[in-house]
């Protein structure tokens, strides 16, 4: 198989964990006998210090022309220390996922067996924890209408959402439950916002053409305590945009580190691939942050752009073999960690020869 994958490192460890997934990606084509044909492109601060634009027309066009695209992550401490600024890292990624329509977000969440004990939540709580959260992309406030008046003394964000934006995630949720546990939890603020309440009446509606699937809607704040206290309850999560983004970043917490979740933003031509986790600046150039957020979102691109299951099981498994054999960076093991190019060599020569040892 031949395939274009436009690969967009972006800022802080993003070049440091997509060099690592770009790897096991090589180790599956060698493998497999498939041809990777990979471009590069600069997004974020990157490309605001090269092109001045953080999401600049070259890189548009690359992602327009591939079959799939591997995000690493985007944002400077620049930027994030100067809330005047008019130009940003993130307005790079939110052009990239509203210009290609990339309106689902798909984030799965698991807790592998051999973490148990080493993860911040209690072993009987976090065992065998496996759900996905369906996180719209492309609306809500942080594509409404904002801004801020003359003497910046006040300041707007505007949350809108259209019955068409609601609907086709929500039928993309359904047909998942349908694959999985059959249920759905809705996650929102209909106690309080009007667009919540257009999020509950449309998912009623969808809800009728799915007798099997039992849906639950749950206001934000009890999900935000409930994922903790009782993840096992949910099988699809389907929510908002910031409630999404925020709810994701705390679920990771029950699999032991952020650096593990990988994601898939979907649209009706295209797709991008992007671990859940910023671009941490502490870490950059360290090589000590976890690549297999990276990884696992390369092994989703596998299966759901190409319809590889076969090769992205193995990355999976790989994945699965390096944490059970203790070949973890530094946030997990305290104790002769593995650097991140460690441990994207311990997957991707697991890929290429199913058996090795932990470097
Ligand atoms: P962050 O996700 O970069 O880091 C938060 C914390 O999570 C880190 O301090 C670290 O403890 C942990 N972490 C994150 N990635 C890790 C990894 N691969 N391995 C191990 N530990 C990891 O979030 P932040 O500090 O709030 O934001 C930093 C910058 O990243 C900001 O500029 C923000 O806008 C940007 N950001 C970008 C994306 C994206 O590109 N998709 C996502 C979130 C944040
Ligand atoms: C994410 C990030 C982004 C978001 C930021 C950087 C715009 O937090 O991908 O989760 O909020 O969507
Ligand atoms: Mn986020």
């Amino acid at each position: 198989m031949k395939k274009r994958i436009t690969v967009l490192p972006g800022d802080g460890i993003g070049p440091e964990v997509t060099a690592e997934a770009v790897k096991v990606l090589e180790a599956i084509a060698t493998r497999y006998n498939h041809e990777f044909i990979f471009s590069f492109g600069l997004i974020g601060a990157s490309a605001i210090d090269i092109i001045g634009n953080p999401f600049p027309k070259e890189t548009s066009k690359l992602c327009k022309e591939a079959d799939a695209i591997l995000l690493g992550a985007i944002g400077d401490p620049k930027y994030d220390n100067d809330p005047t600024a008019v130009v940003r890292p993130e307005q790079g990624l939110l052009a990239l996922r509203k210009e290609l329509d990339l309106y689902a977000n798909i984030r799965p969440v698991t807790c592998y067996d051999s973490l148990l004990g080493k993860v911040p939540i209690k072993a009987e709580i976090a065992k065998g924890v496996d759900f996905v959260v369906m996180r719209e992309l492309t609306g809500g406030i942080y594509f409404g209408k904002k801004g801020k008046d003359k003497d910046g003394e006040s300041a707007f964000d505007t949350c809108t959402y259209s019955k068409a934006e609601i609907s086709r995630i929500t039928e993309l949720s359904y047909s998942l439950a349908e694959k999985r546990n059959k249920k759905i939890t809705v996650i929102d603020k209909a106690n309080v916002l009007e667009t919540s309440r257009l999020w509950r009446k449309t998912v009623m509606e969808i809800a009728q053409n799915y007798p099997d699937v039992l849906t639950e809607f749950m206001y934000v704040d009890n999900a935000a305590m409930q994922i903790i206290l009782n993840p096992k309850q949910f099988d699809v999560i389907l929510t908002e945009n910031m409630f999404g983004d925020i709810l994701t970043d705390e679920a990771s917490v029950i699999g032991g580190s952020l650096g593990l979740l990988p994601s898939a933003s979907i649209g009706t031509n295209h797709a991008m691939y992007e671990p859940v986790h910023g671009s941490y600046p502490q870490a950059a150039g360290k090589n000590i942050a976890n690549p297999i957020g990276a990884i696992l979102s390369a092994a989703m691109m596998l299966e759901m752009s190409f319809d590889l299951s076969l090769e992205s099981s193995l990355v999976k498994r790989a994945v699965e073999e390096a944490i059970e054999k203790g070949c973890l960076t530094k946030e997990l093991q305290d104790v002769h960690p593995s650097s991140t190019k460690e441990v994207g060599d311990f997957i991707s020569s697991f890929v290429l020869n199913e058996m090795c040892e932990c470097v």
